[in-house]
């Protein structure tokens, strides 16, 4: 008997996203995961479909001043403000890191202003990572990001802008601050994006009331977590009925189970964000999680389950 055959091997857990083949639907969720290499202690990166890094920018940025992160009921808010070492110092150094695993690259773009998104996309279209994912839905950045990511035509206007420069597919990552899902999902289908990845964290406040002060330096912040799960599985839903583009859904999964009922909701693939603070091998136990949930309900591919609910 092989008992050392990884339990995914018995079902097909591969995934196609915009035409790059994931050898299983779990990524990280862009933030929560370091450089991705910082986690190779805990997890197996050869393990998981994809590693989706954490934000870069033309510039390196500080960030936002602290305290910037509070825990909250089931789940985190975070003001960070898209803290990274910008384009230069990445690609040198985060890039060949990660590319000694068998897993695919999704970089995460930020940016200020539709030149800054632009100039990082255009410098990746050179560089040996699989995917983009242009992070237009921060809400933690005053100018640029989330100005693009609550308004449909600025929204199909930055897609098609990235679009022209891309050298990979190119995944929107949508925020889930805004009246309608299905609108911003359908404007930037129609901007050309290749897939939609949701949802970016939600706005929150949290006061200390002992000092009556703000507890974040930034008055708010972005809500994560499991707390968020059953906004996030809605909204997967409605982008799934609204668009013909893949989906990689996220927000508070921090089991198989969650991760399958996002999937059954409509997400072709899903990422994996806040839990990896709580248990840092969550990924590569949702990996396990998924295919023992295909072997128990006889699903043989993972595109059988996508949307069936
Ligand atoms: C500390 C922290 C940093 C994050 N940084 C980024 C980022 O750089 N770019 C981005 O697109 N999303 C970022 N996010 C949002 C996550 O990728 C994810 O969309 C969100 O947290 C919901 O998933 P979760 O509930 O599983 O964490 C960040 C979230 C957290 C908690």
């Amino acid at each position: 008997m092989d008992v050392g055959k990884p339990i995914e091997n018995a079902v097909d857990m591969r995934v196609n996203i915009a035409g790059v083949e994931w050898k299983n639907p779990v990524t990280t969720a862009s933030g929560t995961f370091g450089s991705g290499e910082e986690f190779s202690e805990f997890v197996d990166l050869n393990r998981l479909g994809a590693v989706t890094t954490k934000g870069v920018a033309n510039i390196p940025w500080a960030g936002n001043p602290t305290p910037r992160i509070a825990e909250t009921y089931g789940g985190m808010m975070n003001a960070i403000g898209l803290q990274n070492p910008g384009i230069d110092l990445f690609c040198e150094r985060d890039i060949p890191l990660l590319r000694q695993y068998d897993t695919k690259i999704i970089v995460n773009v930020c940016g200020k202003s539709e030149e800054d998104y632009c100039e990082v996309v255009e410098r990746l279209a050179g560089e040996d990572v699989d995917m983009l994912e242009i992070n237009i839905s921060c809400p933690n950045v005053k100018e640029g990001g989330i100005a693009f990511g609550q308004d449909p035509k600025a929204a199909e206007h930055i897609t098609k802008a990235v679009k022209k420069y891309a050298g990979q597919p190119v995944i929107m990552k949508l925020s889930p601050n805004v009246t309608s899902i299905p609108e911003m999902a359908k404007a930037v289908e129609a901007g050309g994006a290749d897939a939609v990845s949701l949802i970016n964290t939600l706005t929150g406040m949290k006061i200390d009331v002992h000092r009556r002060r703000f507890v974040l330096a930034n008055k708010t912040g972005g809500v994560s977590g499991p707390a968020i799960h059953p906004i996030a599985v809605r909204m997967v839903y409605e982008a799934a009925h609204a668009v013909k583009l893949p989906i990689i859904g996220m927000g508070g999964i921090a089991s198989a189970e969650d991760a399958v009922e996002m999937i059954l909701a409509g997400a072709d693939a899903v990422s994996v964000g806040t839990v990896n603070f709580h248990n840092p091998a969550v990924t590569e136990e949702i990996v396990e999680g998924i295919a023992a949930y295909m072997r128990t309900y006889g699903f043989a591919r993972v595109a059988d389950m996508v949307g069936i609910v």
